[in-house]
């Protein structure tokens, strides 16, 4: 909380936003293809929960794709990773990121879609960079190891592997599509607090605004 002390002097020039669910919803989503398009985009690493026998789970994950028309996120995973033997028994995810200097929290319920071993898992494997890619040749994330280590055999600890080599981490590879069902935008601006939620129904996001 901001006390009146901490508060700047000077009441800055307020957001367009402040006043427009449309442009509320627009903030929404050039953070959300800034994070994808952008690696020093504090909204390229969003966490990520999913429902496990355990409890929730949360872990960082890395945006690669935004896709506003189709309401869509993807990142890159490991298919033997919890993260998605969770998604697999329960699609149900909840993303987070919050972006600093646009004092802008947002939280996505989604629903995940796995792609394994198909087109689009075959068209981003051979876009993806050869030292990415030697991150699928490591035993299942999360087994024990008898010693530290990277997991990596240890011809390829410090250097990218060929393309022959690599090829063996994509029956790992799997890209998780997050089917995005609601938005909840935060704006935490000592002076002009802001809170919207969208929700995609028939297709289309019908907004509203939320006490913050
Ligand atoms: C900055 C950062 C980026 C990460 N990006 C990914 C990613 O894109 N995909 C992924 O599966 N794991 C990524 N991880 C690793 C996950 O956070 C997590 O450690 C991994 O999924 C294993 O956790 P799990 O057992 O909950 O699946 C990243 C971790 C960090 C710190």
């Amino acid at each position: 909380m901001h006390s009146i002390d901490s508060m700047p002097a000077r009441i800055e020039a307020e957001p367009p936003f402040l006043h427009d669910l449309a442009l509320v919803e627009e903030h929404a989503w050039t953070l959300l293809e800034g994070g994808a398009s952008d690696r020093r985009s504090p909204c390229h690493a969003l966490a990520i929960a999913t429902l496990s026998d355990e409890g929730p789970q949360v872990r960082t994950v890395t945006l690669r794709q935004a896709d506003r028309a189709a309401a869509s996120l993807r990142f890159n995973a490991d298919a033997r990773a919890g993260l998605v033997r969770q998604l697999m028994a329960d699609p149900r995810a909840g993303v987070h990121a919050y972006h600093a200097a646009q004092q802008t929290q947002i939280r996505l319920r989604a629903r995940a879609v796995l792609h394994r071993d198909d087109a689009v898992a075959l068209v981003t494997w051979e876009r993806t960079n050869p030292s990415a890619k030697r991150c699928y040749l490591v035993p299942p994330p999360g087994s024990p190891s008898g010693a530290p280590a990277s997991g990596l055999p240890s011809s390829l600890e410090r250097r990218r592997p060929r393309d022959e080599e690599s090829d063996a981490g994509f029956s790992h590879f799997c890209v998780v599509e997050l089917k995005i069902e609601s938005i909840d935008w935060l704006h935490v601006h000592a002076i002009h607090k802001r809170r919207a939620r969208f929700d995609l129904r028939d297709g289309r996001w019908q907004g509203t605004w939320l006490t913050p």
